[in-house]
């Protein structure tokens, strides 16, 4: 089901239709922790790339316009070759640009690429592909609401240990059990009102003063945090898990075989 109340290309009354929305997609990491093999965002699920399963979680929002996808920084040439290889919707406009070395800088490479007019800006991991339509519509009407950055997350099962880190394998102290009710998992799409991430981006630059140590900013939403302006939570999605070790693989195909058997009947 879609918001048709989102739907860009529908004539509406009330809503503010001059608020265009991009998505960005990370997806030139390498994935290692899912074993040797193609560039994680390439690795097939039920025979269709990862990453053209998340292209299509994206363009499936039809108040979606635009889809940038951010390619490892060898491969752009390979992904935009996949894109044009597979059904998209027509309605929304794809791009691909090459990626930087951390996912900080790729998501700033994918928000220069951005056209004027774009207001709304949604960024999701290429390693989140089954994240259904209903979750990406509740992020981008929280952010048309009024809020300037939204993250879907979900409460969590495990308890969560802060511990002080040790050389793999040693036991390591715990230093805090934080309270798991508080505690949320966060997924993607997070959305953004554009100048916000710009802003957050500009003043966490990589390596410049203000930057997140070693990888960078793992998460947009951390860096509007910094900058003192309040994000939100709205509901996940179990199926928006992220596609990180080859059991997730299992999970995800097995997810595609439900869909595709609730589609039959
Ligand atoms: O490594 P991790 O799973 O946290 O990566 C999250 C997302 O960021 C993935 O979609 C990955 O392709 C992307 N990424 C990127 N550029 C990098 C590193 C990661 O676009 N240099």
């Amino acid at each position: 089901m879609t918001d048709e109340s989102l739907d860009e290309s529908r004539p509406t009354t009330g809503r503010d239709t001059s608020r265009r929305t991009a998505a960005v997609i990370p997806a030139a990491g390498r994935g290692i922790r899912l074993g040797p093999g193609a560039p994680k965002a390439l690795r097939a699920l039920s025979g269709t790339p990862m990453l053209i399963h998340a292209v299509r979680a994206m363009a499936d929002s039809r108040a979606v316009s635009l889809v940038v996808v951010v390619a490892p920084a060898d491969e752009a040439t390979a992904v935009k070759n996949l894109l044009d290889e597979h059904a998209l919707p027509e309605r929304t406009d794809f791009v691909v640009v090459p990626g930087g070395e951390t996912r900080q800088e790729s998501v700033r490479l994918g928000l220069d690429a951005l056209p004027a007019g774009i207001t709304t800006v949604l960024v999701h991991d290429a390693a989140r592909p089954l994240v259904p339509v209903d979750t990406v519509d509740a992020v981008i009407e929280a952010v048309r609401d009024g809020a300037p950055a939204v993250v879907p997350a979900l409460p969590l099962t495990d308890t969560v240990k802060q511990v002080e880190p040790r050389a793999k394998g040693e036991p390591e102290p715990v230093v805090a059990t934080p309270e798991r009710a508080l505690l949320r998992a966060v997924q993607t799409p997070q959305g953004f009102d554009r100048a916000t991430l710009v802003r957050a981006h500009e003043t966490f630059a990589a390596g410049g003063e203000g930057a997140a140590p070693g990888e960078g900013a793992t998460d947009c939403a951390g860096m509007v945090e910094q900058l003192g302006v309040q994000v939100v939570v709205v509901p996940g999605h179990e199926e928006a898990f992220k596609v990180t070790r080859p059991l997730d693989l299992v999970l995800a195909e097995a997810v595609l075989a439900r869909r595709r058997a609730n589609d039959v009947f």
